[in-house]
């Protein structure tokens, strides 16, 4: 297969394991080119693409744009603080404005569920999702599973658990979506008041003791307790949530195997991962970061073959 079967990069949900096959395939060839002395590829000389980021960022963000300019995409970026949003500008008129300067891709973070979908069904560009609300994470999720089939050989198999904030994460439901496509065994482990009743029915297993989840799992996906988006309190307190779910070196090391450990980022050291795990050899956090470039560049490389020049 040399084609994706989606016409915009919307949630994982949407994929098949096809997908995901040729996107890591095609990420291979551009993870050889960000490591020559040249990096860059004449691929996309005639794309122009924005980056309409609605909501923080710094890794996607960063990221998106160096994998747009590595294949030679003409970049714009829009931050919805610095615009006229704040003078009261609709998603739609936002979007359509800058459309009009012939825009081909648009990457796009926004803080609600859904909105990427949302824009693919009102204007002609192909739309990537960079994450909306607390549905979806697709590149992130795709970026994890890259490193786990880098790091381990395959994901098919694999234990992986995903620790924290589950209630709130886009990145545990795009991962839990793309590890099941590709035959991974998955828990979940948090606070119970971290995970949502429906998580089961997506073949999901849930365990709220992290000692059993460590000795259980290959490799344990870390995640921020996002704060931001609670209205009412989870937990007592962080200090207790460090204590029940905390990854520290002294519990790695009672349980005496190896666990592969990441993180999406941005981290909160001391809170959901202590900085001795974060920086360890077992991590490989930094290594996601890397791939998200060459997933992300096979991502915007795949779709554009789609558009019609
Ligand atoms: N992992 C991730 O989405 O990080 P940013 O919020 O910094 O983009």
């Amino acid at each position: 297969m040399s084609k994706l079967s989606v016409e915009h990069l919307l949630g994982i949900k949407y994929l098949t394991e096809e997908d995901i096959q040729l996107i890591f395939e095609t990420a291979d060839q551009f993870k050889e080119v960000i490591n020559r002395p040249i990096k860059k590829v004449p691929s996309l000389r005639d794309i122009t693409i924005a980056n309409l980021f609605f909501e923080n960022s710094t890794r996607t963000k960063l990221s998106f744009e160096l994998a747009e300019k590595r294949l030679s995409a003409d970049v714009i970026n829009f931050s919805a603080s610095q615009s006229s949003v704040k003078k009261g500008e609709t998603l739609i008129d936002t979007v359509n404005n800058i459309l009009s300067m012939k825009v081909d891709i648009v990457v796009m973070r926004h803080p609600n569920v859904g909105a990427g979908i949302f824009l693919s069904k009102h204007v002609d560009a192909k739309i990537i999702n960079a994450g909306d609300g607390t549905h979806e994470h697709p590149t992130q999720a795709l970026l994890d599973s890259y490193s786990i089939r880098e790091k381990l050989g395959s994901v098919k198999g694999k234990n992986v658990v995903i620790v924290g904030d589950i209630l709130h994460s886009r990145v545990a439901l795009s991962n839990i979506y793309a590890l099941k496509l590709q035959g991974a065994n998955v828990k979940v482990c948090g606070p119970t008041t971290l995970i949502p009743k429906y998580i089961t029915s997506l073949g999901v297993g849930v365990e709220t003791d992290i000692r059993k989840a460590l000795e259980w799992c290959d490799v344990a996906n870390v995640l921020r307790v996002q704060n931001e988006r609670m209205d009412v309190k989870y937990f007592p307190s962080t200090r207790e949530y460090s204590q029940l779910f905390g990854i520290n070196k002294e519990l790695l090391d009672s349980i005496g195997k190896e666990i592969v450990i990441m993180h999406p980022g941005p981290i909160n050291r001391g809170v959901e991962i202590t900085s001795d795990v974060a920086d360890s050899d077992s991590s490989i956090i930094l290594n996601q970061v890397e791939n998200g470039v060459a997933i992300r560049m096979a991502v915007i490389y795949l779709l554009a073959q789609q558009i019609k020049r």
